[in-house]
């Protein structure tokens, strides 16, 4: 039985508690929701593989409450992770360092490196300070699923494979942090997430694209996967000016209700009006010039249509500055492939 706890004082102690014994908590942040445990107990990190069917091949990120806590996890700070660390900690922002002694091998995979991460959101923050411990959390959905931005989406995926659930409302970003490599000669973006490309070249200059970010062949962070953050239904994306998009969009749509099939589209408000007309059920995404909105209903959004099973699902880009980049990204994964220029 997995309990649900509200993200009170009392909630939070005892979810602190069965953290600092073994068990496993998913927990709000302010990116997605996380399935936390122990993160310097192997036997709790192997709990955290077996729910979430997570290849052993697949590295987590740990949670620090305090920047005092980072000797737990990893070596002294490089110049460079040291500025990251102040200017953008707490926040959601991943740094891949070198990993401490005291950190089990499974937790990264078996690397030399460790992912860390101080999350914003005062509930996380308050669960890892009083379990004493930091803890692993990746997202908490099953492998391979969209992940999860309410305490009810954690509990569709992890209902009865974890202990509690700490429901602290809606996640506020809405897409996964940004995932940085600063073990190699060049700061490397691994995934793109609530921390933009831009602001990180402000503090750094130079940011290679790695894993994703470089595109087909680029893969060096397993996690990164083509086929991720999909939902069941295919879901074909459409890459170009809004214009053409939305020509396609309304072409593609009726050829395939015309062949009988239902069609799902997720798309900005402005296009969802447009569309209107077509026999397709619409999720609207918020406006399309304000992409942050746009991030935090983006897995809502997803998980809203595939539970009506349409047969296809169209969806457009939204550009790459900002948050617009981790949209994009999150989209062509969920695209597995299928994606059109148009
Ligand atoms: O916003 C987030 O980051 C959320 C919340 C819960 O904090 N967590 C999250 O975890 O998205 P997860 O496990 O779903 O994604 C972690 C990503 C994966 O792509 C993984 O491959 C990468 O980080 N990663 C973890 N450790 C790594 C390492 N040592 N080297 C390279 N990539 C690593
Ligand atoms: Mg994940």
């Amino acid at each position: 039985m997995t309990k649900i706890l509200p993200a009170n004082p009392a909630g939070i102690a005892e979810s602190a508690a069965t953290l600092a014994l073994g068990g496993l908590v998913a927990f709000p942040t302010e990116t997605v929701y996380g399935l936390g445990g122990d993160a310097l107990s192997p036997a709790a990190v192997a709990r955290i593989f077996a729910a979430k069917g997570r290849p052993a091949a697949d590295p987590l990120i740990i949670h620090l409450a305090d920047q005092a806590d980072l000797p737990r996890v990893t070596g002294e700070l490089s110049p460079q992770a040291a500025l990251l660390a102040r200017r953008l900690w707490p926040g959601p922002l991943t740094l891949v360092l070198p990993r401490g002694p005291a950190v089990p091998r499974s937790v990264s995979a078996g690397r030399e490196t460790v992912a860390v991460r101080l999350p914003a959101h005062p509930v996380a923050r308050a669960l890892i300070a009083a379990a004493g411990t930091p803890v692993a959390a990746p997202s908490a959905n099953r492998f391979g699923h969209t992940s999860p931005t309410s305490a009810a989406h954690v509990l569709a995926d992890l209902g009865g494979r974890i202990d509690i659930v700490l429901d602290g409302g809606p996640a506020t970003i809405g897409v996964e942090s940004t995932v940085l490599d600063l073990s190699g000669p060049v700061p490397t973006l691994l995934r793109p997430g609530g921390v933009s490309l831009e602001q990180l070249r402000e503090l750094l200059g130079e940011v290679a694209l790695g894993g994703r970010a470089a595109g087909p062949g680029g893969q060096i962070s397993p996690g990164l996967l083509d086929r991720h953050y999909a939902p069941e239904s295919a879901l074909h994306l459409c890459l170009g000016a809004p214009d053409a998009c939305r020509v396609w969009l309304r072409e593609r749509a009726a050829a395939q209700i015309a062949a009988g099939r239902r069609v799902g589209l997720l798309v900005p408000d402005e296009d969802a009006a447009l569309l209107a007309d077509l026999d397709a059920d619409i999720e609207p995404l918020g406006p399309g010039d304000n992409p942050p909105a746009v991030a935090g209903r983006l897995y809502a959004a997803l998980r809203a249509l595939d539970a009506r099973h349409p047969d296809i699902i169209l969806a457009r880009d939204l550009g790459e500055s900002g948050i617009a980049r981790a949209i994009l990204d999150r989209l062509t994964r969920a695209a597995a492939g299928r994606v059109h220029r148009c």
